[in-house]
């Protein structure tokens, strides 16, 4: 079933969106080299509780975490732990959480240490550009293929491959709701869009082969190549005036 949301929800969900926003600014300005990824975990899951939030992910399907830390070849859903970053890495961070009964889910990746390779600041570039490519393209009476078809062109012209395994979603009062967002495919097909509907849009871009495969922890997602990949979320709400990011500080 699909969910509308009225403005009173939005409202809520914005809270939400912008406690996880607030929570991941601060959990990326601890992202340098040396910090151990349960670190991040430990300062997300105390930032999040503080504001009387819940962690999302702690406890789904058995996720032992309240952030995915995804290095490098790891598209999605890294478990943290006792690795430490290094300068260079490509760490892409997820936080999602409940405030209020409504859901916040967002994403960033980022270069530690602040200086990409020249391919890193260009695959950043492309994942952070196909995000926004498909935030733009969410407008009422568009229809749910657009999001995946400008999210997959914006990529794909810059020489990068999106990841066909893994969508977007609708969120509200639970993280996961449905209909997916795809990040590629035709334009012009699937629902359309509505006022009051509300996606976590969600490309992972990858350097090499779109191909991905899990490893034996049962949660991280890797490239088949090993090449690097990027992942960048908004929470957004579609509103008569376009879209709304939901995720921001
Ligand atoms: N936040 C992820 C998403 O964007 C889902 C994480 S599920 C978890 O949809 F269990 F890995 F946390
Ligand atoms: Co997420
Ligand atoms: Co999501």
């Amino acid at each position: 079933m699909i969910i509308l949301r009225t403005p009173g929800e939005v409202e809520l969900l914005r809270e939400a969106g912008r406690l996880v926003a607030r929570v991941l600014a601060e959990v990326q300005q601890a992202t340098v080299p040396g910090v151990m990824t349960r670190d991040l975990d430990a300062l997300a899951e105390r930032r999040i509780r503080e504001a009387g939030a819940v962690p999302a992910f702690k406890g789904y399907r058995g996720y032992p975490a309240s952030l995915c830390v995804s290095i490098n070849e790891e598209v999605v859903h890294g478990i943290p732990g006792s690795r430490r970053l290094k300068a260079g890495d490509l760490v892409s961070l997820d936080v999602g959480a409940f405030l209020k009964g409504y859901c916040g889910d967002i994403t960033v990746t980022v270069a530690v240490g602040g200086s990409p390779d020249p391919v890193a600041a260009r695959l950043l570039e492309a994942g952070r550009g196909a995000l926004a490519a498909g935030i733009d393209a969410a407008c009422p009476e568009g229809r749910l293929g657009d999001v995946g078809a400008a999210i997959q062109r914006f990529a794909e012209a810059r020489g990068f491959s999106v990841v066909r395994d893994y969508c977007g979603h609708a969120i509200g009062q639970a993280m996961h709701e449905d209909l997916q967002v795809p990040n590629f495919g035709p334009a012009g097909r699937g629902p359309v869009l509505k006022p009051g509907l509300v996606l976590a849009i969600e490309p992972m871009v990858n350097e090499g082969t779109f191909e991905v495969e899990s490893l034996e922890d049962g949660w991280t997602v890797v490239t088949r190549d090993r090449k690097r990949s990027v992942h960048f979320e908004h929470t957004v709400a579609i509103t008569e005036e376009g879209p709304d990011i939901l995720t921001l500080v």
